[in-house]
């Protein structure tokens, strides 16, 4: 189901805390920095942060430049984004700044949860998603109902923790400040437990007055049916390798990505690749691998058309090639039509050896476009 853009902002100290013990917010940030927030958050649908940061800071969370909400307000949009908080205990202050200040409000909570809410008369629209809240629900429900394409996360350490940890973050931008908070019972951005081995991504360092921002992209694929954001940005990588192929009148343009469980690419590759006029994006990709490479087994192949089936120009199809490489994952943009094999079905080749198959349809157009004169 698709989600918004997932964008997780934070700032911490030198030695890696949130905030302090103090009853009064810490500010981590400078003027710059928090003019820098304001711009981020007038480029967004949808602010959200956790009860514990509302219970903890009282925040507005409000687009201050008048200019730029006139310019959300020139451009259609609300003059606010909207503010979203989740609680699974309804426990929320109807008093607070949140409720009071910007545009419109969700509470996503619990059965619970909503009734405490409702019964304190929050003014927000209160959205139950059973007995526990499951994020991916909560995301489908943001961008679905509530019309939201990009989310931004200002918070706390236990939301930023769950979004990272189920590869639901696309972005992470973080905030390094220059002092230190030394106190052990201070808030973290992350608390401890299982994260994606391997790397991040770091796409932009920008000193932003005496603090640095730093913006890093998750990378490590999703597991089973279940996609992550990573699973997006790598199956996008796949269909601007697409584009890149050199044209052709009979046969498709297609990019592949081989990427290891911890993120790590192994290979790409791209349909008619360096002096071989017939040969196949994944099967460029897997060529460039070891056979016998230990990171297969629990590898995914990102494809922007599904893996061939059948194929005239070599003995085997990529679906046999994938399998045979000890893959079995396999994420794709677009099902082959039948312009020249009919009844195509890598998907269920992949599927019969045991190969989970992932489409993400949202990004059918794009592997689509370099094809556009080969579909009927
Ligand atoms: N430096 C920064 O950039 C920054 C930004 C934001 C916040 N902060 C700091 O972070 C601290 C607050 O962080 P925090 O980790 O304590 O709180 P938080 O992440 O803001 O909120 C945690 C609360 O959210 C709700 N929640 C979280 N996951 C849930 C789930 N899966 N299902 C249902 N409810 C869920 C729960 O509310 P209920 O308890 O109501 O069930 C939980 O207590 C404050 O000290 C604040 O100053 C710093």
């Amino acid at each position: 189901m698709p989600h918004p853009y997932v964008l997780l902002s934070a700032a911490v100290s030198l030695d890696g805390y949130l905030d302090d013990t103090g009853p009064e917010r810490l500010l981590l940030s400078g003027p710059a920095d928090f003019d820098r927030v304001d711009e981020v958050r007038a480029s967004v649908d949808a602010i959200l942060v956790g009860a514990g940061t509302i219970r903890a800071d009282n925040p507005r969370l409000l687009v201050n430049s008048p200019v730029r909400r006139a310019d959300r307000v020139a451009a259609g949009r609300p003059e606010y984004p909207l503010k979203v908080t989740v609680s699974g205990s309804g426990d929320l202050d109807p008093e607070a700044n949140f409720w009071h200040t910007g545009g419109e409000k969700v509470v996503y909570t619990t059965e619970k949860g909503a009734e405490r809410a409702r019964a304190v008369g929050l003014a927000a629209d209160v959205v139950p998603l059973g007995a526990e809240l499951d994020w991916r629900q909560l995301l489908t429900h943001l961008h679905d109902v509530r019309g939201v394409r990009r989310l931004m996360v200002e918070g706390g350490g236990q939301i930023h923790t769950q979004l990272l940890r189920q590869g639901l973050a696309d972005e992470l931008q973080l905030v390094l400040a220059p002092l230190f908070v030394g106190e052990p019972g201070a808030p973290r951005l992350f608390g401890p437990g299982p994260y994606q081995g391997g790397r991040l991504r770091l796409v932009e360092t920008r000193p932003v007055g005496d603090v640095v921002l730093m913006r890093y992209e998750p990378t490590a694929p999703g597991s089973g049916p279940l996609p992550s954001a990573a699973d997006h940005h790598w199956l996008a990588l796949a269909c601007e390798l697409a584009a890149a192929c050199p044209p052709s009148r009979t046969a498709f343009s297609v990019g592949a990505v081989v990427v290891a469980a911890d993120g790590t690419e192994l290979a790409r590759g791209h349909s008619r690749e360096g002096d071989d006029p017939v040969v196949h994006a994944e099967e460029a990709a897997l060529a460039k691998i070891t056979p016998g490479d230990p990171r297969l087994a629990s590898a995914t192949v990102y494809s922007s058309l599904e893996p061939c089936a059948r194929r005239a120009s070599r003995p085997s199809p990529c679906a046999r090639l994938i399998l045979a490489a000890g893959v079995r994952r396999v994420v794709t943009a677009w099902r082959e039509p039948d312009t020249f094999v009919a009844g195509a079905d890598g998907s269920g080749v992949l599927a019969g050896g045991g190969a989970e198959v992932v489409v993400l349809a949202e990004f059918e157009g794009r592997a689509m476009a370099p094809n556009r004169h080969l579909v009927r």
